[in-house]
């Protein structure tokens, strides 16, 4: 996901970023000034366009680290996959007919075969347990895609920043900034060595370049000015992790000589201006209270626990319900304003005013 166009939709954003902004502004007047392009934005697609669908056989599983798989996906009949560029996402649609994505961290040169890692999280939606599970070789599955919302724009110079299994998406990055001859760096984290997948293949790149820093032997979490103190002048930094370490970064990005910020977030935005409003289950059914600190769709998971779900920021549409009455504040990055009037609304990040009633048909 790309800073550069700060999101409009996350949790408790509704401003837009003041650097991101500046920096907006900034550009739009060097690419009017020079008729070109001054600083390369993703070349990001429409999410709302829909992805390939595609049948898929496991023919390899590996276990990286603890509670960490890595599953290699081919065509079953051998036929060559569908391109994809660094940063972009597997939807995989389960037995269970859950839907997950998971970013591509294999070699975009192998047209024969994807490579996913899962970490199971027993205290998750049951994707992540049901992937470790039942997918071992030969197993099928469907997937959708490949898709990108976190593009590599190659820039000269490049910090990336990964915690844990954050480094899935950023691994083939640095791949490709290896071979383009950029001025790369990666920084892994995590809370010890062996939380960190992929060090070995990451050290055959470029030992040089690559630094794993673990909590346990730096006494703690690192701040967002650790994290970017490695960024050259006009870096891009490109960041997959946790919410609390993108948020060390934002913040800490106006002080680091970084230029633009691309990142990627595992599940939901913290919500930090959320206000209460209610969901109620049809004309008839119950009325929810959704709070301050909590989605629409966390509320509405408790009366029914089988509303699927897959990314909690608004953008794979895997949540959609039908809105019969009430102002929704929307939040997301897939819906048209068409599908939004015709009363699509996606509960993972859409709001409403404090004291509204959203009637769902769900
Ligand atoms: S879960 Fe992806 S849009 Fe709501």
């Amino acid at each position: 996901m790309d800073l550069l166009t700060p999101p409009p939709d996350l949790y408790g954003r509704p401003r837009a970023d003041r650097f991101l902004t500046r920096l907006t502004a900034i550009q739009d007047r060097y690419v009017q000034a020079l008729g070109g392009p001054l600083l390369r934005r993703s070349p990001r697609r429409p999410l709302s366009r829909p992805a390939a669908q595609l049948q898929l056989v496991v023919t390899a599983r590996r276990e990286l680290i603890a509670d960490v798989i890595e599953l290699s996906l081919a065509d079953p009949s051998g036929g060559q996959l569908p391109r994809w560029q660094p940063g972009a996402h597997l939807r995989l649609v389960l037995p269970s007919g859950r839907e997950r994505h998971y970013s591509l961290s294999g070699d975009p040169a192998d047209r024969r075969s994807y490579r996913i890692a899962v970490r199971k999280l027993p205290e998750g939606g049951g994707g992540s347990v049901e992937i470790h599970d039942t997918l071992h070789p030969g197993a099928r599955l469907t997937a959708r895609g490949p898709r990108n919302g976190f593009a590599f724009c190659a820039e000269p110079t490049v910090l990336l920043l990964a915690g844990g299994i954050g480094i899935t998406p950023l691994l083939p990055m640095a791949r490709e900034a290896q071979r383009h001859g950029l001025d790369w760096q990666l920084v892994h984290v995590g809370r010890s060595a062996d939380t960190l997948p992929y060090a070995d293949e990451l050290r055959a790149l470029d030992p040089h370049r690559v630094v794993l820093r673990t909590d346990d032997e730096h006494g703690g979490v690192p701040t967002g000015a650790e994290l970017l103190a490695p960024a050259p002048r006009g870096a891009a930094v490109y960041c997959c992790g946790p919410a609390p370490m993108l948020a060390a970064v934002q913040q800490a990005l106006d002080e680091s000589p970084a230029s633009a910020l691309h990142f990627e977030r595992f599940g939901a935005a913290p919500i930090t201006d959320g206000k209460p409003f209610a969901v109620r289950l049809g004309t008839d059914g119950p009325t929810l209270e959704v709070p301050v600190d909590r989605s629409a769709l966390d509320v509405l998971r408790e009366a029914r626990p089988d509303l699927p779900y897959s990314c909690h920021q608004g953008f794979c549409g895997t949540c959609e319900v039908r809105l019969r009455s009430g102002t929704p504040d929307h939040r997301d990055r897939r819906l048209t304003p068409e599908q939004r009037a015709a009363g699509a609304l996606l509960p993972c990040v859409s709001r409403a005013a404090e004291g509204e009633t959203l009637v769902l048909d769900v």
